[in-house]
């Protein structure tokens, strides 16, 4: 299979210490001894903080974006640090990941452009790859009908169509002050591209390793119709 783990920059680097990268390393490292994979990297706490400063410093989004686009670049390097098969830098672009990929290397990207989050990258780079499945390794155990932090009675789901993910993307992201798991344009490229998606609690690294070699989670799973999940298990069993 071809794979696209995104590891979110809350659990990856929760605080700086080198074992717990060194955990999505190995991971990481498993799921490549059968598999194509490719890594995206968040931000997490860290590009957060540069950007309240620079906002308060009067930077426009723009800038801020960018600020938050270098640090999920230097959350990159550390997991590149600790890869043995790793491409050797964050791709600035899709078609250096690709190349990368194609070259038996493992890619690690942070972001790529502002305006998004690395949500967007990991969704825009499963599609232009054709991967046959894409993890979100978050802090949260998975999609809820609202933001739970904010709704006592936002539910979780197992499973979803990728048109469910949108609406309960869009709607959540219309309540002010709350914050949906997957970002709208990410959630927008696998509604088009059908992507098969995982999102699930990554804290411990090894729960991203079983999802993707056993399809084992307690995440939640974004598949189409019945056609579509059919033709997902065959793909897999590939
Ligand atoms: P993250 O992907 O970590 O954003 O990128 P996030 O939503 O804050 O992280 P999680 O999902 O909650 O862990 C950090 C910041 O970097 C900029 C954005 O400002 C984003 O908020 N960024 C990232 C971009 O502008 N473009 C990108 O492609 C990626």
């Amino acid at each position: 299979m071809n794979v696209v783990v995104s590891i979110g920059g809350s659990i990856l680097v929760p605080e700086l210490d080198s074992e717990q990268v060194n955990g999505y390393a190995r991971a990481i490292e498993s799921i490549a001894e059968d598999h194509d994979v490719s890594v995206v990297v968040g931000g997490g706490k860290t590009a957060r903080d540069y950007i309240d400063v620079a906002r308060n410093l009067d930077a426009n989004d723009s800038a801020c974006d960018y600020l938050g686009i270098d640090v999920t670049r230097i959350n990159a390097r550390l997991l590149i640090s600790a890869l043995d098969d790793a491409y050797p830098e964050p791709p600035t672009s899709y078609r250096e990941a690709e190349d990368a990929l194609a070259d038996d290397k493992v890619p690690v990207m942070g972001g790529m452009a502002p305006g998004q989050t690395t949500d967007a990258v990991a969704a825009v780079f499963s599609e232009y790859t054709d991967a046959d499945l894409l993890v979100y390794a978050t802090s949260v155990d998975g999609v809820y009908t609202s933001d739970p932090s904010e709704d006592s009675d936002a539910e979780k789901r197992s499973r979803l169509t990728p048109e469910e993910l949108v609406q309960i993307v869009m709607q959540t992201q219309m309540d002010a002050g709350t914050n949906s798991v997957v970002d709208a344009l990410a959630a927008k490229i696998i509604e088009r591209s059908r992507m098969h998606t995982i999102v699930l609690d990554g804290s411990d690294p090894a729960d991203i390793t079983r999802a993707v070699v056993d399809g084992g989670h307690s995440g939640t799973e974004i598949v189409g119709d019945e056609a579509e999940q059919q033709a997902t298990l065959d793909h897999a069993e590939r």
